[in-house]
C-alpha cells in the first residue's frame, strides 16, 4: 500500500536540527529553530519551572483526562496573564478560553472554526512564520498577505501594510503578531497598532492575535501584551493564541490558550463551545502536565515574580547576543550595515542574508540558519559568536 508515497522534504525549520545532527563537524553550530540556550549553548530550565515541578510532583496528582478544553483554573490564570488583570471585558466574563496545543494547536483549531464559520480565507503579514501558511492552509482556509517589511532598508513598510489592511475585504479575519515579530522581529510602534486598529474597525476585520513571546521581547509581559490590550479596550472582538513554549521554557509541553472576547459573555461562551467541537475528534483533550506548571507558577505571586525575573534575564542574554554579534562582524571587517540586529526584538535576527549565502554558510562553515536568513539569537553565545560572524561575513562580503 506504500509503495506511490513518496519522501516528503525536512521541515524548514524543525528539519534543519535534524540536518544538524548529522553533521560532524567540531564547531557545527544551529541557529534555526526558536529555542533559547544558555550562554554554554544548552537548554534552559527556568528555576520557577522547576519548583513548580516539584509542588507538583508532591500533591500525587491523578493523570485522569482533562476537560475538552483543558484545565480551566489554568485557562483562568492565562487569560489574566495575556489581557490584564483590569481587563473590562475580562472582568465582565466576555473572554473565553479553551487550552490548547501551543500556538500551533490553537491556531489550526481556530483555523478551522473559522472556515466552518463561512470564513474563506485570513490574512499574514508578509514574511510571517513558515508554519502560518500550513497551518491554514490545512485548516481550510486560503491564506493571503499583506505587506509586513521591506528587505531594502531592514524595516517595518508602514505604509504598505496601511494601504493593503485597507484593501481587505470586510470582515476577513487578520494575523497579527503580538510582538516579537517572528522571523523579522520588526514591531509596529504604540501609534502604528492604535492606527492598525483603526482601520481594523473602520473595515470589519477580525484581529487575530498570535501571541508566542509575552514577556520574551521587552522583559516585561505586560509591554509585550500592549497591542492586544489596546484593541481589547478599544472594543475589538479579537481571538487570541498564546504559547507558553518559549516564555516558560516549555517547549515539549505544549502550553498554550485560545481565546476569544465576545459581545457578551454568553456569545464568547457560545465561541468556545464550538470550539470544543473541533477539539474533540482532533485530539479529544490537551495534555496536563504543563498547563499544570504554568498555572502553578501564575496562581502564586512569589513564584510569578521567579518567572518575571527569569524570563527578563532571558530577553537580556539576547539583547546583549544582539550587541556581541554586531560588533563581531564589524570586528570581523564586515563593512555592511548590521544596525537590524540590534534593531530587532524577540528571538530572531532577520539578517537579511540571501537563500544562496545561508546554503553556502551551511555548506561551508557548518552554521545552520533557515533559508529565508533568519538567525535565532537565543542560539547565540559568547562562545560561538566570532566563528558565527565569521562565517556571516565571509557569506556576505
Ligand atoms: C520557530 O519559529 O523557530 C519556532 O516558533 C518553533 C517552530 O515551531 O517553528
Amino acid at each position: 500500500p506504500w509503495a506511490n508515497y513518496e519522501m516528503a522534504p525536512l521541515d524548514p525549520i524543525i528539519g534543519l536540527t535534524e540536518q544538524y545532527n548529522q553533521d560532524s563537524f567540531p564547531q557545527k553550530v544551529i541557529v534555526g529553530v526558536g529555542a533559547y540556550r544558555d550562554d554554554g549553548g544548552k537548554p534552559y530550565i527556568l528555576p520557577c519551572v522547576r519548583e513548580a515541578e516539584d509542588r507538583l510532583f508532591k500533591k500525587h496528582l491523578d493523570m485522569e483526562y482533562s476537560g475538552i478544553a483543558g484545565d480551566a483554573n489554568f485557562v483562568e490564570e492565562s487569560l489574566k496573564f495575556g489581557y490584564g488583570e483590569d481587563c473590562v471585558a475580562l472582568q465582565e466574563n466576555r473572554v473565553q478560553g479553551v487550552q490548547a496545543l501551543s500556538g500551533t494547536g490553537g491556531l489550526r483549531v481556530m483555523g478551522e472554526l473559522l472556515r466552518k464559520n463561512g470564513h474563506r480565507h485570513i490574512y499574514v503579514p508578509n514574511p510571517t512564520w513558515g508554519n502560518h501558511k500550513a497551518i491554514f492552509t490545512n485548516a481550510g482556509l486560503e491564506v493571503k498577505t499583506y505587506a509586513y517589511y521591506d528587505a531594502e532598508s531592514s524595516s517595518l513598510d508602514f505604509d504598505s501594510l496601511v494601504k493593503d489592511l485597507k484593501d481587505i475585504p470586510s470582515g476577513s479575519a487578520v494575523l497579527l503578531h503580538a510582538c516579537a515579530h517572528n522571523p523579522t522581529g520588526m514591531d509596529p510602534t504604540m501609534d502604528q497598532w492604535k492606527e492598525i486598529s483603526s482601520i481594523c474597525k473602520e473595515r470589519g476585520l477580525l484581529p487575530f492575535f498570535d501571541m508566542a513571546y509575552q514577556g520574551f521581547a521587552s522583559g516585561c509581559a505586560a509591554t509585550d501584551a500592549a497591542a492586544l490590550r489596546m484593541f481589547v479596550d478599544e472594543g475589538h472582538l479579537v481571538c487570541t493564541i498564546q504559547s507558553f513554549s518559549k516564555n516558560f521554557g516549555l517547549y515539549g509541553h505544549r502550553v498554550g490558550t485560545l481565546s476569544v472576547v465576545g459581545a457578551t459573555e454568553e456569545e464568547a461562551q457560545k465561541v468556545v463551545s464550538q470550539l470544543k467541537l473541533v477539539i474533540r475528534p482532533m485530539y479529544s483533550n490537551p495534555p496536563r502536565h504543563g498547563a499544570r506548571i504554568v498555572q502553578t507558577i501564575l496562581s502564586d505571586p512569589m513564584l510569578r515574580e521567579d518567572w518575571e525575573v527569569q524570563c527578563a534575564g532571558m530577553a537580556a542574554r539576547i539583547n546583549t547576543m544582539r550587541t556581541v554579534l554586531r560588533e563581531r562582524l564589524s570586528a570581523v571587517g564586515s563593512s555592511r550595515n548590521w544596525n537590524h540586529i540590534t534593531k530587532q526584538i524577540g528571538m530572531f535576527a532577520f539578517s537579511g542574508l540571501s537563500k544562496e549565502q545561508v546554503m553556502k554558510m551551511r555548506e561551508k562553515h557548518h552554521v545552520y540558519c533557515t533559508l529565508d536568513g533568519r538567525i535565532s539569537m537565543a542560539g547565540v553565545t559568547s562562545g560561538n559568536a566570532d566563528y558565527i560572524a565569521e562565517a556571516i561575513h565571509d557569506v556576505s562580503k
